[in-house]
Parts: C-alpha cells; sequence; structure tokens
C-alpha cells in the first residue's frame, strides 16, 4: 500500500490523539489484557481507520488503544492481522507503517509461539534473538517507496541489542525483587526464577500447526519457537529504521516435542496465565527504550 494511504491512516490517529508517541506494541494471541495498563486510553476500532484491515481470528480484540503507560505516550495493537487469516501481506504490515509514518521509533512485538526447545515450558516468556522468516513471502516485496526506507534493508541486527539488554535487566530486577518478597515471606532462601529466556522465532504461514517431522526440521536448523506472525512487522520497522524488541510467550509445546495435541484453546489460556508476568516486564521495559 501507498506512503500516502499510510500517511492518512497516520494522520487520523493523530487527530484522535495528539501526543507524540514514543512507543508501539503489538499484543499477541492471548496477550490482549495489557491494554487494560494503558492510561487515559483512546481506543479506535481499526475498522475506523482509513485503510485499516479488520481482525477476523479468535482473541483478537481489533482495536488501537493510543495513552500512557508509566508516564510513556504508546500505541498499543490490541489484536493484529495474520497473512493466514487470508489478508494481503501489505494489509499486514499497514498498521506498522502508519505508526512509522506517525514517527514512532520504538515498537515492541509480542506473540504466542509453540516451543521448539525442550528447556522451555509452557508459560515460559521469550525474548527474541534473531528470527527466520519461513512464512513464505516478504512484506517489501513490489515496487519500492523510499520514503518507507531502502530497497535492500539490512537485517543483521533486526532485534535490536541494547532493547534486548533492556529486557534482560529488567527480568532480573524482577527476579530478584520475587525472590526477596518470598524470601521474607518463608523465612528461607529463595532460587532465582528466571522470568526472561533468549532464542530464535521462527515465522510460519500457519494457520496449521507444524507436524512433527517439520519441528524437528526447524530445531536442526536452530529455531527455539515457533508461530504465525511478528516476523513480517519486524521486517517492516526495520525498514523503517525502527528499533524492535520481540517477546513470545511460549504456550505450547512444538508438534511432536510431547505427545500432546495442540489447540487453539490452550494458546489463549496460556496466554491469559502468563498476562500478569508480561504486564509487569512490559512496565519496566518501557521507560527504558530510546
Ligand atoms: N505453532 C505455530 N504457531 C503457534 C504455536 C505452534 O505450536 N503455538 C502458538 N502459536
Amino acid at each position: 500500500m501507498s506512503y500516502e494511504k499510510a500517511v492518512e491512516a497516520a494522520r487520523f490517529i493523530k487527530s484522535k490523539y495528539e501526543k507524540e508517541i514514543k512507543v508501539a506494541l503489538v499484543l499477541g494471541s492471548g496477550l490482549g489484557a495489557f491494554a487494560d495498563e494503558v492510561e487515559n486510553a483512546v481506543k479506535i476500532p481499526y475498522e475506523d481507520i482509513p485503510h485499516f484491515a479488520r481482525s477476523t481470528v479468535e482473541g483478537h480484540a481489533g482495536q488501537l488503544i493510543l495513552g500512557e503507560v508509566e508516564g510513556v505516550s504508546v500505541a498499543v495493537q490490541q489484536g493484529r492481522f495474520h497473512y493466514y487469516e487470508g489478508y494481503d501481506i501489505q494489509q499486514v504490515i499497514f498498521p506498522i507503517r502508519s505508526l512509522g509514518v506517525l514517527g514512532v521509533k520504538s515498537l515492541i512485538l509480542t506473540n504466542a509461539a509453540g516451543s521448539v526447545d525442550t528447556d522451555f515450558k509452557q508459560g515460559t516468556l521469550m525474548l527474541i534473538r534473531d528470527h527466520i522468516n519461513l512464512i513464505g513471502v516478504n512484506p517489501l516485496r513490489g515496487k519500492n517507496d523510499e520514503q518507507f526506507g531502502e530497497r535492500f534493508p539490512d537485517m543483521t541486527e533486526v532485534y535490536s541489542l541494547e532493547y534486548q539488554d533492556v529486557a534482560i535487566t529488567a527480568a532480573k530486577q524482577m527476579a530478584l525483587e520475587k525472590a526477596k518478597v518470598d524470601e521474607e515471606r518463608t523465612g528461607k532462601k529463595q532460587e532465582l526464577h528466571r522470568i526472561l529466556r533468549r532464542g530464535v522465532y521462527c515465522g510460519l504461514p500457519g494457520p496449521s500447526y507444524e507436524t512433527p517431522a517439520e519441528i524437528r526440521m526447524l530445531r536442526l536448523l536452530g529455531v527455539d519457537a515457533v508461530g504465525m506472525s511478528t516476523v513480517p512487522e519486524a521486517i517492516t520497522a526495520r525498514q523503517m529504521s525502527i528499533k524492535v524488541l520481540g517477546i513470545s510467550c511460549i504456550t505450547n509445546m512444538a508438534a511432536g516435542i510431547t505427545e500432546e495435541p495442540i489447540h487453539h484453546e490452550e494458546v489463549m489460556e496460556t496466554g491469559a496465565k502468563v498476562a500478569a508476568t508480561l504486564k509487569e516486564l512490559l512496565r519496566r521495559i518501557i521507560p527504558k527504550l530510546n
């Protein structure tokens, strides 16, 4: 979609919320609860925003929420457009482009993901170190408008190392504080609980989950978690020089890692269970992103 369309969407958003937005967030499946953290919230249904598509999948409310978290102006995408829903990839990434045109410099992408790494558990939060794009499409395909960025953008550091440090520091602090509270409560020395792990996310087209053979293949390729989003948005943001932080919520073990079949309901439920930890982590991270 053209630069002009992104400008129209950005202008519309600006007309509803005048403050300069510092950080944009995309909330993944089951992770929509963070939207409640936004103060002085202005909520705009996607269908009201020029050129935005509509969200269809269960668990995605489909609105943009503008307001403040810890005094920082944010734009929260509650619900995203997935390629598997049948949208054109241009529609999938249009919100990111609109927010980029609006001047957003930092983007936090969250998602639900299946674990390929056997060390992770249901409910583990994984900081995305890097990604592999197997969605089958690149959002920058087609005529390039230099106003978005260059034709061949570098992808050496999609997920900002600086932001990864911010997230790890925040997670460590949280773990220390929790251990201290538990120690005071129980009178016993507590082991530090790791709040954040790190790994490689692989974006797949979906909507069917993977086969065990596919998961074995992906493991050999160095994948830690699999999902059906995030990668197109991250690529789009990097073309616009927006710094990206990615967090996956491990909602299930990937196919064949355990004998259990995977259900969408399980994905949604696990998301809801880790919501409180994720909320707290994001609250600590957001004011530190520059
Ligand atoms: N595979 C792909 N996408 C997912 C999964 C999975 O196991 N869990 C949540 N999103």
